[in-house]
């Protein structure tokens, strides 16, 4: 199979998310930055290109959610469809259409594959076990189940996937599976379902991934297609038996609905559809037409569907192109730990926006520069400042304020006659083709390595030139210099318009400038990006400088989720055996203060504590050293049991117990009298 090399127009597709909570870094920097980019660049190219997402509205983890929060499904996916599709646009997400699977149009669009699929006999249909909680009334699809993956021995593996091997599989091959409803183990129920029998497809698959695109396609992505071939693809179900979803558009499918995975990826084609609608175009060229070039971008948890369930969807549809390559990303992590909703281990974007406003473009370029293009990636607080204080602004910020500077220092912004021209000038056009062609590898790290490397060209051009050394006696040459050095500025406007779009626009409205189509992103002598005589505007600072306060309110903020997932873990002791009342008074509990304490000799948890008790001052050793220091708890006031049988630890005799409690976070607490003035030796009872 041959690729398109000269397509005539693109279909890019972005994963619809969940509308179970709102988006976090982790789905911008693994699909809807490298995407943007792409498209970015590509209408730069001016081709004739379409971005295309909207918000996945069914399956499980919605009416997971829904149950949770005590909502209908409808408000969770209103909800979270509204945050999520604002925090797009918000970041410079340039969809040409962002639509939602509830909408009519998509109901519309996947009852009718289901349907040409079902009427063209493509589908397998047939009773089976499945897993049936009883409690609930309900059978357990998906994620409403949770067990041990019969691959790799995870314990809490979804229904329908393993998130630690990503493995997917049916609920039925989970071993010791447990309803996520109510935690009971399931029952087998009969139930009838449609499926569509993959191994049919597997040979077609073969040729065209394996050998087709063996060199075009990531090697992430060839290698999880190879392991699904290699095991071999059996049936699978393309129903479920939930009250959420599209309605099986069949006679006897009473309360049955599409699979989410069936649904989902025909949202892009009603998306689509809907666009066209809006914008007076066909949308079949998009999608049915051999010279469109069909690329999904995705997360690698993603690659089974768009790789092979969707294709081979399309394919029995009959009516479809299939895509030209899935350039699937790995998971970004941060702080070393896993991204997860349910934990809200997460930098989510709304979020972020409130404590950083104004700077999307500095996130954007931290997660393009960090992308799990190739392996999973990690992103920290620390990073991210360390890459906006000394690339952004030290780097792509000062050159283009020392350019603006100095032109309305010298010239009152008036860009100057140049009678010399430097060849560095040349190296434009090639880093606007270097650039060009890392995006379309998908090397989106690279071609952002490129950009700054313009930027990096600049300042080295005016370090080495130094026109502020010169502008006294060689005003003629620092004019040469100065107006190389806005050809220079100006060409990092226009290449930096995909990864930094608000910054570009700010640069280009400083430099009075509009867009210049990618390949015209050229100097050579005679023909420049901005002519002399060109008036520019006020100088704006691109970036400033994040302040280490900043970092350290988001690391706490992290530490404090921490926590606080530590204490969701924490179960409450149960309640101990009943005692009786004459039990409890025959403990003699007395406020004491501790008069003196010293760390007890080999001993790290020990301290050696002299308590006045009223009665008397004696010792007490107690097991608080790695809480306190002796200093700190000299003066404390403390309740004590002082009938304790005397302990001998450590060789010494400890004549009682201090009463401790402990803090949410772990650690240990006095339980202090509050307050009133109460003297040693007082009883509590
Ligand atoms: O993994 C996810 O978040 C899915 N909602 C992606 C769906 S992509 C597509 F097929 F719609
Ligand atoms: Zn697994």
């Amino acid at each position: 199979m041959t690729q398109n090399q000269h397509p005539k127009r693109y279909t890019v597709t972005a994963a619809l998310p969940y509308t179970n909570g709102p988006v976090h870094i982790g789905h911008l920097a693994g699909v809807y930055i490298p995407a943007d980019i792409y498209v970015r660049y590509l209408r730069a190219k001016k081709q004739d290109v379409i971005y295309i997402c909207g918000s996945d509205e069914h399956g499980v983890p919605i009416t997971i959610r829904a149950q949770k929060e005590g909502v209908t499904p409808q408000q969770i996916v209103d909800k979270y469809h509204a945050i999520i599709k604002q925090s797009f646009a918000d970041f410079g997400i340039s969809f040409d259409n962002y639509s939602r699977t509830s909408a009519p149009i998509h109901h519309q669009t996947a009852s009718d594959f289901f349907k040409k699929m079902y009427d063209a006999g493509q589908f397998i249909e047939e009773s089976a076990f499945q897993l049936y909680d009883e409690k609930a009334g309900q059978f357990l699809a998906d994620r409403f189940v949770i067990g041990t993956c019969p691959k790799c021995g995870n314990e809490s593996s979804y229904g329908d996937q393993c998130e630690k091997c990503g493995t997917s599989h049916n609920a039925t091959d989970l071993i010791n599976p447990k309803s996520a409803i109510t935690g009971n183990t399931p029952s087998l129920k009969e139930t009838k379902h449609w499926y569509l029998p993959l191994d049919q497809y597997q040979d077609w698959l073969k040729e065209w991934i394996l050998e087709g695109h063996k060199n075009d396609w990531k090697s992430n992505v060839l290698g999880q297609v190879k392991s699904w071939l290699d095991d071999g693809l059996k049936p699978r179900a393309v129903t479920r038996d939930l009250d959420w979803g599209i309605p099986v558009p069949v006679a006897g499918a009473d309360g049955k609905v599409l699979y989410v995975w069936f649904d989902a990826p025909i949202g892009y084609i009603s998306s689509t559809k809907e666009w066209a609608a809006r914008e007076g175009k066909d949308w079949k060229p998009y999608w049915q037409s051999p010279d469109t070039k069909l690329l999904h971008f995705i997360g690698k948890d993603n690659i089974v569907f768009h790789c092979i369930i969707f294709p081979a969807m399309l394919k029995a549809e009959g009516s479809f192109i299939v895509p030209e390559n899935v350039p699937a990303n790995e998971f970004l992590n941060l702080e070393s730990n896993k991204i997860s909703t349910s934990k809200n281990w997460a930098v989510w974007l709304h979020e972020y926006l409130l404590d950083f406003p104004g700077k999307q473009d500095v996130l954007r370029y931290v997660l393009t520069a960090n992308a799990p293009e190739t392996k999973d990636n990690d992103f920290t607080w620390k990073d991210f400042q360390a890459r906006n204080n000394n690339e952004l602004v030290a780097i792509l910020g000062n050159f283009v304020n020392r350019v603006m500077v100095l032109t309305h220092k010298y010239y009152h912004g008036v860009v100057p006659v140049s009678s010399r021209y430097f060849t560095e000038l040349d190296q434009i056009q090639t880093f606007a083709t270097q650039i060009g062609t890392s995006i379309e590898h998908y090397k989106f790290r690279e071609a952002l390595q490129e950009l700054m490397n313009l930027a990096r060209l600049g300042n080295g051009f005016l370090q080495e030139n130094e026109p502020w050394k010169k502008v006294g006696e060689q005003p003629e040459e620092v004019q040469n210099i100065m107006f190389a050095a806005i050809q220079i500025t100006a060409a990092l406007a226009h290449l930096a318009e995909p990864f930094l779009p608000f910054m570009s626009a700010k640069l280009k409205k400083m430099l009075l400038i509009s867009d210049t189509p990618w390949d015209e992103v050229t100097v050579l002598e005679g023909h420049y990006l901005i002519a002399a005589g060109h008036q520019l505007g006020a100088s704006e600072l691109l970036f400033d400088k994040i302040e280490d306060e900043a970092i350290q309110k988001q690391l706490d903020k992290l530490e404090a989720t921490k926590m606080q997932n530590v204490l969701d873990q924490k179960v409450v002791e149960p309640q101990k055996e009943l005692i009786t009342y004459e039990q409890f008074v025959a403990m003699d509990i007395r406020i004491g203060t501790i008069v003196e304490a010293e760390k007890v000799a080999k001993a790290n948890k020990l301290l050696k504590l002299t308590v006045a008790v009223g009665i008397d001052t004696r010792t007490i050793v107690s097991g608080i050293a790695e809480h306190f220091t002796p200093e700190e708890i000299i003066g404390q006031q403390v309740q004590v049991l002082v009938n304790l049988a005397p302990r001998n630890l450590r060789g010494i005799d400890s004549h009682g117990m201090i009463l401790m409690t402990e803090s949410k976070d772990g650690k240990l607490k006095f339980v202090a009298p509050q307050g009133e003035d109460i003297p040693d030796g007082a009883t509590v009872r």
